[in-house]
């Protein structure tokens, strides 16, 4: 495709046409290759807004990125034209992906850090678009401990992190921290924004995760294991697919994955509520470990002097099954999950006919799964079994969130 008389010497195949990234470009060596990419980006079809840090403006020029990507380039926080008019705020949040090219170990920690002293780092703590870092420095820096733990840290926040190329670097060393070359790079771009990367574009998608709290009295109350990080990675990986995804959350400390709008519950009943306003909607994965039976809470705190107390159970509103059965408002998909500590295909296949869902997701908790970072499942459907190796939670939310796009575009043709 040719763009105009600039990047006519560029061929690409529009497969970015109508994406605004916002490209953050760190003080590296590696600058001069997001020059680069700004022209493949640009002539797929993408805009580019530049950001450069004061360290990137020794390496490359504002005035060139600016160049290439046919926009200005940004490199003051307090520029009282765009302040005028909450530049930065407006910055962070018109993009669809903000891009951080080449981020430096500093970067890295300064995002990890909640840091916001320059442009680059106010943009990326005020952003709520996702975020995507490709590292490069040297291969001590990358493999220090503090780094590893920067890198965890933003990971866990649901920023997606292209693995640096290992190979000869400018400082002389060799090893893993070398920036990917800029096709690379594109590549990592087009799979998170091109439409055929977002094929859940359109698509109203409702999520449960985390434990409830059953309150026993104003102090006590009866909760689970679960720590919603399955729920939220799986939240995460739907918004990064396209879709509009309303996240209810029991009581966890997560942060929420960009993109994602979040409800906060406590309990079943407050959950059921916030799903049935979440409906109509197109998708449903019902992830939460719901308490299966509330107590009727004592008004008063219960004192032990009294005696140990008789917990009248009373049974939760089962939510799967309340989506599952909703008439016309009914989700396209419905796809519930099973925490098992037997054999969780067979449970699964009981729970896929007893709550009426598509697809039910089996695994086994009897390991570190609840509150761990991996996770083996098995798909059960009216179609058979598909069981998957022992992933990160991250993976697994990716490639759910990927199987269940297919669905919906099988169920579509
Ligand atoms: N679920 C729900 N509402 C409930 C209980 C469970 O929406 N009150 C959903 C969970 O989110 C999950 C699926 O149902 O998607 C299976 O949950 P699980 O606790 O494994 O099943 P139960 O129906 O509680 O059966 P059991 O505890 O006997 O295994």
């Amino acid at each position: 495709m040719e763009r105009d008389g600039r990047t006519a010497t560029i061929l690409g195949s529009g497969r970015l046409v109508g994406c605004r990234v916002l490209l953050i470009v760190g003080g590296g060596i590696a600058a001069y290759k997001a020059l680069e990419l700004i022209r493949r980006l640009r002539a797929e079809g993408a805009s580019v807004i530049p950001v450069l840090t004061a360290g990137a403006c020794r390496f490359i020029t504002p005035l060139s990125a600016a160049a290439l990507a046919e926009n200005r380039a940004f490199t003051d926080l307090f520029d009282p034209t765009d302040e005028g008019q909450m530049g930065h705020i407006a910055l962070s949040r018109e993009a669809d992906l903000v891009l951080v090219c080449p981020a430096t170990a500093d970067l890295l920690a300064r995002m990890a850090a909640g840091l916001a002293d320059d442009l680059a780092t106010t943009l990326l703590l005020a952003t709520d678009r996702p975020v995507m870092v490709a590292p490069a420095m040297n291969v001590r820096m990358w493999d220090h401990p503090a780094t590893r733990a920067n890198v965890a840290t933003l990971r866990a926040r649901g920023v997606e992190v292209v693995e640096p190329d290992v190979g000869p670097m400018a400082c002389g060393e060799f090893g893993p921290g070398r920036l990917p070359e800029p096709d690379a790079l594109l590549e990592a771009v087009v799979a998170r924004l091109a439409p055929g990367g977002r094929p859940l574009k359109g698509v109203r998608a409702v999520v449960t995760a985390g434990p409830t709290h059953e309150p026993i009295d104003p102090v006590r109350y009866l909760a689970n294991r679960s720590s919603g990080r399955q729920g939220f990675a799986i939240a995460g990986a739907l918004a990064g697919l396209g879709a509009r995804v309303t996240l209810v959350a029991g009581p966890v400390c997560l942060p929420t994955p960009p993109g994602v709008d979040r409800v906060d519950v406590e309990t079943a009943c407050q959950m059921a509520e916030a799903v049935e306003r979440a409906l109509p909607a197109d998708l449903a994965v019902m992830v939460a470990a719901v308490a299966d039976w509330r107590v009727e809470p004592a008004p008063a705190k219960l004192k032990k002097d009294e005696g140990a107390p008789l917990l009248r159970l009373v049974e939760n509103p089962d939510i799967l099954k309340a989506v599952a059965a909703a008439g016309p408002r009914r989700p396209r998909l419905v796809v519930g999950f099973a925490a098992e500590t037997g054999d969780p295909v067979a449970a699964a296949q009981r729970k896929l006919r007893a709550k009426g869902c598509d697809l039910v997701v089996a695994n086994d908790v009897s390991g570190g799964v609840m509150g761990g970072d991996r996770n083996r499942v098995h798909l059960v459907s009216a179609s058979g079994v598909e069981s998957w190796p022992e992933l990160p939670k991250d993976e697994v939310a990716r490639r759910l969130a990927r199987a269940l796009a297919a669905r919906l575009t099988e169920a579509n043709a």
